[in-house]
């Protein structure tokens, strides 16, 4: 079965309660529609329940079945802001402006996760990656033992020859702009987690770099050839090497030349990037140059799932990615 195939029918067994912080938002309400309709999670949308009813009379969208939740006026909101006070008690936010800030759906929606009455969250459909992230962050905080949120990009590529049957995982994508080396370490070991528990791959992970085992000298190599080492130790049973060169990794012939031995040159699965401007601008290179379908960016670290779409998504784009936050939720 392809990858989104899986995921969805995943999903669907799953149930999962996904909040659609974005509630007013059309593309959000089309997919409520779509994600209701193949039964793929319990939608909780957002937002002003007449503003919404508006919206979905007017464009003749059906949403029978999703929860409504008005931020401004949700019962709730004194037991959420009570629970904001003691999480930031460290940095004095007060009652007021707990309340205060509840008013936003990017607070309301991790609160809810965060109080158990959700089991997961997405939005960006308008929002920017950061205002998204940050309430995340701040709330739902990182999975027990992992200090780093980060964002991987399932690439799905023509030639099956690459990576896992033409699957490949790019890692940070999205979120930490420069991670220093024990940071590299830990994404490398959460992208192998995400990596077998989204698409069943066995991870042969390779830390990227502008050199191979030791052909240039330059601090910034050494940081990736420092991770790879802080990443063996904490995570012994994994196959990963670096540092390495793309070519080195993807490449069996270049590979076994310029790392000969290596259980990873040539056949790595999982490319984990020295940070995110490279990253970043690698996926979208092999999105746009190589005709690769490029899903996500699939944020992991965080204790419940929350992820964060590109502002230019489609319809289908949202509904794929509540069924992966429904899957992370497992
Ligand atoms: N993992 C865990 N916690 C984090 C992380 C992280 N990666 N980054 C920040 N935090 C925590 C901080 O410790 C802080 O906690 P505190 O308030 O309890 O002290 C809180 O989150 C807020 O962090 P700040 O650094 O104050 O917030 P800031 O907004 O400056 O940075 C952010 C966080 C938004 C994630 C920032 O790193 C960012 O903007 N990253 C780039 C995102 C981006 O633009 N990506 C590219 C687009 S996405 C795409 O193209 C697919």
């Amino acid at each position: 079965m392809e990858l989104l195939e899986q995921i969805r029918a995943k999903a669907q067994k799953l149930q999962k309660r996904i909040v659609l912080a974005e509630g007013t938002e059309l593309r959000t309400l089309r997919a409520t529609e779509i994600l209701l309709r193949e039964q793929l999670a319990q939608i909780i949308l957002l937002g002003d329940p007449q503003l919404i009813n508006e919206i979905t009379t007017k464009e003749g969208i059906c949403i029978e079945g999703a929860e409504i939740i008005n931020p401004l006026t949700d019962p709730k909101r004194h037991y959420y802001a009570e629970m904001m006070v003691e999480i930031r008690k460290s940095k004095g936010l007060t009652l007021e402006e707990a309340l205060k800030s509840l008013n936003d759906p990017l607070v309301f929606g991790p609160l809810m996760i965060k109080a158990g009455d959700a089991d997961g969250e997405i939005a960006g459909a308008v929002n920017s990656t950061g205002d998204v992230l940050r309430p995340a962050l701040q709330y739902v905080k990182t999975l027990p033992g992992v200090s780093v949120v980060s964002g991987v990009f399932f690439m799905l590529l023509k030639n099956k020859e690459i990576g896992e049957n033409g699957i490949l995982v790019f890692a940070d994508c999205a979120v930490m702009p420069d991670p220093d080396e024990r940071q590299l370490a830990e994404i490398a070991i959460t992208t192998a987690k995400t990596a077998k528990a989204i698409a069943n791959i066995e991870p042969r992970i390779a830390m990227l770099s502008f050199s191979t085992k030791g052909s240039a000298q330059h601090p910034f190599v050494n940081k990736v050839a420092n991770a790879t080492k802080i990443a063996r130790e904490m995570a012994p049973q994994l196959m990963i090497d670096g540092e390495l060169q793309l070519d080195a990794a993807l490449n069996e012939e270049v590979g076994q030349l310029k790392a000969p031995g290596s259980k990873v040159a040539g056949r790595a699965n999982i490319l984990v990037f020295p940070g995110l401007e490279a990253a970043n601008i690698g996926y979208k290179l092999v999105q746009r140059l190589a005709g690769a379908e490029a899903i996500g960016p699939v944020l992991q670290g965080m204790a419940a799932p929350i992820n964060d779409l590109s502002r230019g998504c489609s319809v289908s784009d949202i509904v794929n990615m509540v069924a992966i936050t429904a899957t992370q939720a497992e």
